[in-house]
């Protein structure tokens, strides 16, 4: 069965923003990720310092629905949709909105470089 999968990208409008960003991220994301499992819409949240990044996947009934919704949101501005396609497969599976946190002062959800690098520039050769 195909999915559609749509890609946008916005400012956040700190006016907005009745809270701290990172509380305004954790309250949306538990109540986004209930209605997203409701909805079957599975995806992606990228945060920066100024912009988001969301990945919507699902049948194209609910990705409308769910993305009208999002441009309701006067929590950003500015929204670009980068890509709007159909594909067989979801990128995101059984996840409902997976966030990461790319803003500068913010801990990276991900090891840095020098972590991944360091234990494979430091094994020992491999005999043959
Ligand atoms: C960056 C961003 C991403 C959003 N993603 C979703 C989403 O995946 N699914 C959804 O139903 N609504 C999404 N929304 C819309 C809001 O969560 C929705 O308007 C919600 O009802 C706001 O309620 P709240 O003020 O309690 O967070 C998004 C909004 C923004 C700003």
């Amino acid at each position: 069965m195909s999915v559609t999968q749509l890609c946008y990208r916005s400012r956040i409008h700190w006016p907005a923003l009745r809270h701290s960003l990172d509380e305004e991220v954790e309250r949306s994301l538990t109540r986004i990720r209930r209605i997203n499992s409701m909805a079957g819409v599975t995806g992606a949240l990228i945060l920066t310092d100024n912009h988001v990044f969301q990945l919507l996947e699902g049948p194209w009934p609910s990705v409308k629905r769910t993305f009208e919704c999002v441009l309701e949101d006067r929590r950003h501005s500015d929204l670009t949709v980068l890509s709007n396609e159909e594909q067989d497969f979801r990128l995101f599976h059984n996840c409902w909105m997976h966030f990461c946190d790319l803003r500068e002062e913010a801990d990276s959800h991900y090891p840095s470089f020098s972590a991944i690098s360091l234990p494979i520039l430091t094994a020992p050769a491999v005999k043959r």
